[in-house]
């Protein structure tokens, strides 16, 4: 069985200052923090193996999955004391798993609802060195670009260049044969896209494509993040980490967790999320919006397109629009 390894540890510099406290794996995205999302994807794959490997706040990780047996996975956590790179944070994570089970690696910050067991299948057939999940956007220019052949071989990995070859990119989960990994130098800082990928390729390693076009979102900017929980919400991303038992009303137009106070005569929709413990006041409107757990929003106000942070109150008739809101502040988000 495949073991995994979630990369957690980045800065997520676009959403600040959301990700001050919070590293942006832990951000909430219906209901729940998109690493939640993301082990119940790796949990439907048959992995139940995970390191989480983290460096920037890896602190905040620990007291909410422990050692995951609440979600019936085993997660061990490598901590970088300076971020490694994406490379050499997978070195460091895999001297926590023993064995040569095909290693399976995610970028912490993306909703996918790919077919990844047949993406392990074909590695294992193909005795493939990599294989990368491939995906399709309209602009790859803020993505690995990922050319393959007519067998699916990819033949270059272009890490965000302003005239993309092709459209097809790197949708950041790799399946790896364990020696692959081990050769990857430790304690070094080093990019799996700018270095160990397009290595590989020239040295005419086994590195495959796997392309599937199912629903795909990197949440790094603010406008992602938002679009991301609005899909999961209403079922355009499948939501696999939400439960019965964690919901209070769910619904295309909103999700309301178990714990959050809603006043009958609020109105929640255009996709939005209510945490736990989250208090919605009378007469209030929340649309396309993300509510944190614990977060407060005043009688009558109107909160569209907008994420409040855990902790953050809104004033009564407070109205907000495209903005983070924190406890301390309230910023727009540059479209
Ligand atoms: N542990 C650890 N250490 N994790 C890291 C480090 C590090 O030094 N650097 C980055 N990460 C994690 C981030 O937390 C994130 O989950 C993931 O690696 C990818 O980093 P991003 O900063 O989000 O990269 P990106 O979105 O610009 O580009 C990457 O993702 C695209 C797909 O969303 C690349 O892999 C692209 O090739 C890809 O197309
Ligand atoms: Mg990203």
């Amino acid at each position: 069985m495949a073991v995994g390894i979630l990369l957690v540890g980045g800065f997520g510099t676009r959403l600040m200052p959301l990700t001050k406290n919070t590293p942006k794996p832990m951000l909430t995205v219906a209901g729940l923090p998109v690493t939640e999302h993301q082990l119940a994807m790796a949990k439907k794959a048959g992995i139940t193996t995970v390191v989480l490997a983290t460096s920037y706040l890896s602190e905040v990780f620990i007291p909410y999955f422990g050692d995951g047996s609440k979600w019936g996975m085993n997660l061990l956590y490598a901590v970088e004391k300076e971020p490694l790179g994406t490379g050499g944070a997978i070195r460091n994570a895999t001297k926590l798993l023993t064995g040569d089970e095909s290693i399976v690696v995610f970028n912490g910050d993306v909703l996918s609802s790919h077919n990844l067991s047949q993406q392990i299948q074909d590695h294992e057939a193909n005795n493939a060195d990599v294989t990368l999940h491939l995906t399709t956007v309209d602009d790859a220019r803020a993505y690995g670009c990922v050319p393959t052949d007519s067998a699916g071989r990819v033949t270059a990995f272009l890490e965000k260049m302003d005239n993309p070859v092709t459209n097809t990119i790197n949708a950041g989960c790799y399946v790896f044969k364990a020696s692959v990994v081990t050769a990857i130098p430790e304690d070094t800082v080093i990019s799996v896209e700018r270095q160990i990928f397009p290595e590989l390729v020239e040295k005419h390693g086994r590195v495959f494509g796997f392309i599937d076009d199912s629903y795909w979102l990197d949440i790094g900017t603010p406008t992602a993040l938002l679009k991301g929980s609005v899909d999961l919400v209403s079922g355009a991303a499948k939501a696999l980490a939400l439960t019965p038992q964690m919901i209070q009303s769910h619904s295309p137009q909103s999700l309301i967790m178990k714990g959050a106070t809603v006043d009958a005569t609020a109105v929640i929709d255009g996709g939005s999320s209510i945490g736990i413990g989250a208090v919605i006041g009378q007469g209030a409107h929340i649309t396309g919006s993300i509510v944190e757990a614990g977060a407060k929003i005043g009688k009558a106000a109107v909160v569209t397109n907008s994420f409040v942070a855990a902790g953050a109150q809104i004033l009564d008739s407070a109205q907000i629009s495209t903005s983070f809101v924190t406890n301390l502040k309230i910023f727009p988000i540059p479209q």
